[in-house]
């Protein structure tokens, strides 16, 4: 049988360098999700052949919004479940053929003061935020280097650069990845694998409604210099542009995807 993810043998090339997204195969882990949706639906616009990691219950939400089954994979995957990333990540690598893209998107957050954060949050959210992104770029490396190398992109944020309210787990979570990431960088250069992190400002999506749909984020959105949220579509664009050819010299970096919030 066809694998949904199968095209022609010759389709991506090599991977690393100046490869085109034109027949590459990305994985997106929380791609039913917000801004995940937006991300598998650019780097598709983009030519990309897509696979969606995330929990049972949201890609049953998001069915609605997936093409009919045979253009995207859908895996039933919990990122904090290594042994259930490794299976993961070889099933769509094998009916894919190869493995270009990652972008480690599944994320969660417990929202509180310090002081009210209980164990239990703090642990959750470094779990699903840092220690998921891990597991699923450690699981996806070797199959990167042997379609000739290729990208991960994490979703970080910008708590990871600038304070802000009830985010002790979160900041530490997303300050993780931007370390992780440099590493990751330094370590899989040399196998061709270019490791970066977008940091949005507010996505008005459903983890940061109820945080954000309120008169704490009309402040916070008035000390955005452009006066504005941003979009999925903004993140996608930048995760697409780091997936891309024009983004094979950069690497270790994060792009702040803000508005100019965190220049002050
Ligand atoms: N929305 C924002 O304001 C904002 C800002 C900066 C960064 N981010 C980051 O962007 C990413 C996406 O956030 P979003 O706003 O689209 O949220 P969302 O809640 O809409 O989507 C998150 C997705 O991750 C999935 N997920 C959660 N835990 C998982 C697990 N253990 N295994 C697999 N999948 C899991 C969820 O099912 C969901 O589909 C997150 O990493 C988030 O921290 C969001």
């Amino acid at each position: 049988m066809t694998s949904p993810l199968a095209g022609p043998a010759d389709a991506a090339g090599p991977a690393g360098g100046r490869r085109p997204l034109r027949g590459a195969v990305a994985l997106v882990t929380g791609g039913a999700g917000g801004i995940g949706a937006a991300v598998v639906e650019a780097l598709e616009a983009a030519g990309a052949r897509t696979a969606v990691l995330d929990q049972e219950d949201a890609l049953e939400r998001a069915a609605p919004a997936h093409p009919p089954a045979g253009e995207r994979l859908l895996l039933d995957c919990d990122v904090t479940d290594a042994a259930g990333v490794e299976a993961a990540v070889r099933e769509v690598a094998e009916r894919a053929g190869r493995l270009d893209v990652v972008v480690n998107c599944a994320g969660t957050a417990a929202i509180a003061p310090a002081l009210e954060l209980d164990l239990a949050g703090w642990e959750r959210t470094l779990r699903v935020n840092l220690t998921g992104s891990f597991l699923v770029s450690r699981a996806a490396a070797p199959h990167l280097a042997r379609a000739g190398g290729g990208r991960i992109v994490g979703i970080a944020s910008q708590a990871a650069s600038v304070a802000l309210p009830g985010h002790a787990a979160y900041a530490a979570s997303k300050a993780g990845l931007l370390g992780m990431t440099r590493t990751l960088a330094l370590e899989w250069g040399p196998l061709g694998i270019t490791v970066n992190t977008v940091s949005p400002t507010v996505v008005l999506t459903p983890l940061s409604r109820p945080n954000w749909d309120n008169p704490a984020g009309d402040a916070l959105r008035a000390q955005i210099p452009v006066g504005r949220f941003a979009e999925p579509g903004d993140v996608a664009a930048a995760v697409v542009y780091l997936a891309g050819p024009g983004a094979a010299m950069v690497t270790g970096h994060d792009l702040v995807v803000d508005g100019g919030y965190t220049i002050r």
